[in-house]
């Protein structure tokens, strides 16, 4: 294109109707290339001010600087309302309707089991213990010799026990929460406050009251000067709080080879006398092999099993009903996430 007014103009006003023509934003922005950009008419006239003389460069200049911003000018404006247009577009297209109900999506939830325990611990903690726990895969000698259970005690049968093999790795799944207790006593000085809750396992079979996998929650107090009477004080304030304000709880005499004098626990609910768990004072035997002085401490325990627990307060009357996980009987419960 050879230099000229007329050349200049004619760029101008063809720029100036394509802008005016774009009926998008894509559109808008192939005429910008075509027309504004480095190869558009206009930017060519501008590359061959160079060769012109200083007063035909100054003029042609100024022509071809006006149609440049006469140019961009268009192009801001159309470009301003095809984005208003598009804007107002989105606006209707992508419309959300706040007053559509939500459609909730399952976040699962807490195991019943798993609720309670954390209740358990919460009460606990309220009452200055820390939670202590200890592996499934158990030590025989914590499971049993620390607690003064000897090697011919019946818990210690096959019948009673998973064993684990080879045989010589002396390990079983833990029968009870109680080597927790011995755990705890041989890496801390008393005083000592711990709630253990966990899962334990015993070779019985699935039956309404029975789960060969069930858990438990242990109670391990040692200090100065703990009675008897400090154990039921905190087993008739653990039954209040699970049971209810005016459940009665008794302490009837048993025997484990850990505690003496030992007892049972049973709560009055419903009409009846319900067997809770086991208790007692640790016995001091116990207390030596932890080497802890009885002379100076002593301390009490407790362990309760958890799905009769759940059971008895919920009126469950199967226990398959709690180890076989349909999610049915989880919801029932809430979903127990705080
Ligand atoms: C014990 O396991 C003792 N370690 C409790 C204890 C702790 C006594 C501290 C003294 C001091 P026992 O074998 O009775 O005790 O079991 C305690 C509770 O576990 C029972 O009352 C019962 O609620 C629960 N339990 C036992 N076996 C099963 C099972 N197969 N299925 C479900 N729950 C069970
Ligand atoms: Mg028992």
């Amino acid at each position: 294109m050879s230099l000229s007014e007329h050349s200049i103009d004619d760029a101008k006003a063809t720029a100036l109707a394509a802008i005016a023509s774009a009926a998008s934003l894509e559109e808008l922005k192939e005429i910008k290339v075509a027309h504004i950009g480095d190869r558009s008419p206009i930017a060519r006239a501008n590359q061959q001010l160079g060769t012109l003389s200083p007063e035909e460069r100054a003029s042609f200049g100024k022509i071809i600087g006006q149609a440049k911003n006469a140019i961009a000018a268009a192009f801001e404006a159309r470009n301003f309302l095809l984005e208003e247009e598009r804007d107002a577009r989105v606006l209707v297209e992508e419309r959300v309707d706040v007053t559509i109900p939500a459609k909730r999506t399952l976040k699962g939830g807490l195991h019943p089991l798993t609720i309670l325990t954390n209740e358990i611990c919460d009460l606990f903690l309220g009452l200055g213990y820390r939670v202590a726990e200890g592996p499934e895969l158990e030590a025989e000698w914590l499971n049993f010799d620390a607690l003064n259970l000897p090697e011919d005690h019946p818990a210690r049968t096959m019948q009673d026990t998973f064993f684990i093999e080879p045989l010589d790795s002396h390990l079983v799944l833990r029968t009870h929460t109680s080597p927790v207790q011995v755990r705890t006593m041989l890496e801390e000085k008393p005083p000592i406050y711990v709630i253990c809750p966990g899962r334990t396992y015993r070779a019985d079979e699935l039956d309404a009251t029975h789960t060969p996998v069930f858990s438990q929650v242990e109670g391990l107090v040692i200090d100065k000067g703990i009675t008897m009477a400090d154990l039921k004080g905190t087993l008739d304030h653990f039954a209040r709080s699970i049971f209810g304000s005016d459940v009665k709880t008794r302490l009837r005499s048993s025997f484990f080879p850990f505690t003496e004098p030992s007892a049972e626990v049973d709560f009055f609910f419903n009409g009846r006398w319900i067997e809770w768990g086991g208790c007692g004072m640790v016995n001091p035997k116990v207390l030596i092999a932890c080497g802890i002085d009885p002379d100076i401490y002593s301390g009490f325990a407790f362990g309760m099993g958890l799905e009769r627990t759940l059971m008895v307060r919920h009126g469950i009357t199967d226990m398959h009903d709690i180890v076989e996980g349909d999610v049915r009987f989880s919801q029932s419960f809430g979903l127990g996430v705080k």
